[in-house]
C-alpha cells in the first residue's frame, strides 16, 4: 500500500508509539486487501467491548494502547458492553466481571471514546451524509450506515476501527470503492410486511441465500428507522451483508442489468413466521437488539398496561441517553411500575446472562445469536406479541 511521506513518519514512530501501532494494523490489513493507499475517514464505531467476549486479551490489547497515550482524533463511539454500568447486580453479574468491564470503558474513554455503549451510535449523533467514508465495527450498524446514509465503511474488526479512529485514516478497499457497491443479487418483496419483525425475517432470507452479496430490494418502499435497524441486523447476521439498496431510493446511482433474483412472496413470510414461533412458553422476553429507540420505549409503555407476568422476565435493552429521554417522557417509570426492566450500556448477547429456557424477542438476530452466544434458545415475534406474552396474555 502507498503511504505518503507523514504516514511512512508515523510508521517509523516519528509519532509515538501509539500511531506506529495504529498505523502498523492499517497497512496490515491495507497490505492484505491490495488497498492501494490510505483515505481520510469523518467517524468511528468500535465493537470489542464486552469483557464476556473479549476476556484478559482485550484489556491487554486495551493497556498497551492506553500506556502509549493513544487518543482518537474523530468522533468515535463504542459498541455494548458485557452489562449494565449501574444495574449490573440486578443482571447477576458478578464482581470481578464488573471490575474488568469498568476498566475496559475507562481505558476506551480515556482515549476519546465516547462511552455510551450502543449499537445504534447513529441514534446518538454518530452518523453520516452520502458518500462519507467512515469505520465502524458492529455489523448491523454497518448495513445501516451503508444503505441508510449512504456512507461507506466496511465492516471492520474492532481493533481495526480503533487504529483507524486513532490516525482518522482506513485502507481504500471494499466498500470504499464505487466498483464494489453495485448491487450484485435482486430482491423481489411479494409480501406484505407489517411490523420490524417482518423485515427482520425478510433480511434473515436475503442473509441466508445470499451470503455477502449485495442485494437491490424490489418492490419495497422507503424503510423507516425501525425497519432499518431490523432488516440490518438480520442480513448481517445470518450472511454478512454489509449494503442493501430499494430499487428507487438508492443514494447511489448505477446501470441496471440482469441480476439473479429471489422472490419473497406472502406464503414464504409465513412460513418464516412460523419457523421463528415458540413452540414452548417463554421464561423471559427480550427487546432491544439493537438497542430501542425512544419511539420502541413509548409503545412498549402505551402496550404493557398490566403487570409483567409472575411466570417471566420482561427485559428491554437500550443506551443511557435514550433511557434518560424516555424518562423523561414518563415512559421508563411505566415501563418498570409494570414489572419489566429497562437495561443499558449492554445487550442480551455480550452480557453472562442467567439461564433461561426460552426467549421470545422481536430481534431475528438475537433468535439468530441468543443459542450459541448466550446458550438461550430462542424465538421471535412482533413487539406487540411479545408485549401481550410478557402480560401473560395468549395469542389469538
Ligand atoms: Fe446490538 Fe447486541 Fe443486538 S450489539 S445488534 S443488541 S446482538
Amino acid at each position: 500500500m502507498y503511504l505518503s511521506r507523514e504516514e511512512e513518519k508515523i510508521l517509523q514512530g516519528e509519532s509515538g508509539e501509539a500511531k506506529r501501532l495504529a498505523m502498523k494494523i492499517l497497512c496490515a490489513l491495507g497490505d492484505f486487501f491490495h488497498a492501494e493507499k490510505l483515505i481520510k475517514i469523518e467517524s468511528s464505531h468500535v465493537s470489542g467491548v464486552s469483557y464476556k467476549t473479549g476476556g484478559d486479551a482485550l484489556i491487554e490489547v486495551l493497556e498497551n494502547f492506553v500506556e502509549n497515550k493513544s487518543k482518537t482524533v474523530i468522533t468515535t463511539s463504542l459498541n455494548p458492553s458485557g452489562m449494565d454500568r449501574t444495574n449490573w447486580k440486578e443482571m447477576g453479574v458478578k464482581d470481578d466481571f464488573a471490575s474488568k468491564q469498568n476498566k475496559i470503558i475507562e481505558m476506551y474513554q480515556s482515549m476519546g471514546i465516547f462511552d455510551v455503549c450502543s449499537c445504534v451510535p447513529y441514534e446518538l449523533g454518530n452518523v453520516a451524509k452520502i458518500g462519507d467514508h467512515i469505520s465502524f465495527s458492529e455489523s448491523s450498524a454497518v448495513t445501516f450506515m451503508n444503505s441508510f446514509f449512504g456512507a461507506h465503511t466496511n465492516r471492520e474488526s474492532g481493533l481495526s476501527a480503533l487504529a483507524s479512529a486513532i490516525l482518522g485514516k482506513t485502507p481504500q478497499y471494499g466498500l470504499h470503492l464505487p466498483d464494489n457497491r453495485i448491487p450484485e443479487v435482486a430482491v423481489e418483496i411479494d409480501a406484505k410486511l407489517t411490523n420490524p419483525t417482518d423485515y427482520g425475517l425478510v433480511g434473515y432470507c436475503i442473509g441466508k441465500n445470499f451470503s455477502s452479496k449485495i442485494p437491490i430490494l424490489q418492490k419495497i418502499s422507503s424503510m423507516d428507522i425501525q425497519q432499518t435497524k431490523s432488516i440490518s441486523a438480520a442480513m448481517a447476521a445470518s450472511g454478512s451483508i454489509p449494503l442493501f439498496y430499494i430499487n428507487d431510493y438508492a443514494c447511489e446511482k448505477f446501470e441496471e442489468k440482469d441480476l439473479e433474483k429471489i422472490i419473497i412472496d406472502q406464503k414464504h413470510l409465513e412460513e418464516l413466521k412460523e419457523d421463528f414461533a415458540p413452540t414452548s412458553p417463554p421464561d423471559i422476553v427480550m427487546i432491544g437488539c439493537p438497542h430501542a429507540s425512544v419511539s420502541t420505549l413509548k409503545t412498549i409503555s402505551e402496550l404493557l398496561e398490566s403487570p409483567v407476568s409472575n411466570r417471566m422476565k420482561f427485559w428491554i435493552f437500550t443506551s443511557r441517553p435514550i433511557r434518560l429521554v424516555a424518562e423523561s417522557m414518563g415512559y421508563v417509570q411505566k415501563i418498570e411500575r409494570m414489572g419489566a426492566k429497562i437495561f443499558c450500556d449492554t445487550c442480551p448477547v455480550v452480557c453472562p446472562m442467567p439461564s433461561f429456557d426460552l426467549a421470545l424477542t422481536d430481534s431475528i438476530k438475537a433468535v439468530h445469536y441468543l443459542p450459541t452466544m448466550s446458550k438461550i434458545e430462542s424465538a421471535a415475534g412482533s413487539l406487540e406479541d411479545c408485549i401481550k406474552i410478557a402480560m401473560g396474555r395468549k395469542l389469538q
